[in-house]
């Protein structure tokens, strides 16, 4: 329930943040300043996360404002570079393009109060969901593809001293056998249709030759957009897989992510398993 609460109160926030933004960076996210009634998260996660964003270079200026009732910070970026780089590889499926951090704290404590052990996050970027899973004393892997990425990462890691093991490699063709996983939960680091599909099928056809497939979780991002894909907008344009799969949704929650910014409706993180 408090999940709940927490994920609607951060809807709020960030359409107040969109109408109230008068900057002119390329990317742009907020993080509350300290728990509150809205966001009672414990102090000392929120300082992990704003230290993940000070120690980050994509971010290049930040600045406190009061935002619905809500004091945050504002954190301003550039991506561009990072994002040209990452579709450089042959094997690449999807480019790079970050879920807010707070928005990935959140999605991962749905994974931490579930009781899953270990996260492996697929693509992951700057490895922001990978960080938090770690913050949240998760066992925590990051898979991704891109060598910049993975040294970015690197670089995070020295500075915060948060070790959430970045790995750099081709999520297709990774052993995750050799994880030695017992209740693993897989976030895919793509929308559908744009190359996550091609990531997620990858990882749910090697998971389901295993016995992890018992106790997996797999996670994707969705989509609303009707615009961008001619195809169903079911479980976030993820339907398809879902159903060839054998999966069952068990959550939906609707988190902030930097290429929803502008719009209306945000990301929907869609929790499964294998039936
Ligand atoms: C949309 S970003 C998501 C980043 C992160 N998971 C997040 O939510 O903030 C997708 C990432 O997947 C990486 N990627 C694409 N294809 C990959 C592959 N075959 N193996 C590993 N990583 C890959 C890209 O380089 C990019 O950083």
């Amino acid at each position: 329930m408090m999940l709940e609460k927490i994920v609607k109160n951060l809807g709020i926030l960030k359409q107040e943040f969109t109408k109230i933004y008068d900057g002119h960076s390329h990317i742009q996210e907020i993080i509350p300043s300290s728990s509150s009634e809205s966001f009672p998260i414990p102090d000392v996660h929120l300082e992990f996360l704003h230290t993940f964003a000070e120690k980050n270079p994509i971010y290049y200026n930040s600045y406190e404002q009061k935002i619905a009732g809500t004091l945050c910070k504002v954190y301003e970026g550039d991506i561009n570079e990072y994002w040209l780089n990452s579709i450089k590889h042959g094997s690449s499926c999807q480019p790079f393009y970050p879920t807010w951090i707070f928005s990935a704290y959140i999605t991962v404590l749905f994974a931490k109060n579930s009781n899953y052990k270990e996260l492996i996050d697929i693509g992951s970027g700057d490895g922001r969901i990978a960080f938090c899973a770690k913050v949240l004393n998760l066992e925590s892997i990051s898979v991704e593809i891109d060598d910049v990425l993975v040294n970015l990462q690197n670089h995070i890691l020295t500075n915060t001293k948060i070790n959430f093991n970045p790995i750099c490699a081709d999520a297709i063709d990774f052993d995750y056998s050799s994880l030695n996983l017992s209740s693993p939960i897989f976030f895919i680091g793509g929308l559908p249709q744009m190359g996550g599909d091609v990531l997620a099928t990858s990882v749910i056809e090697k998971i389901s030759k295993t016995n992890l497939k018992k106790n997996a979780c797999i996670v994707f991002a969705g989509t609303h957009s009707k615009r961008q894909f001619a195809t169903s907008v079911a479980e976030g344009g993820w339907s398809t897989l879902i159903g060839k799969h054998g999966l069952k949704v068990i959550k939906t929650i609707e988190l902030p992510t930097i290429w929803t910014f502008d719009q209306l409706s945000d990301t929907p993180y869609i929790y499964t398993r294998f039936t």
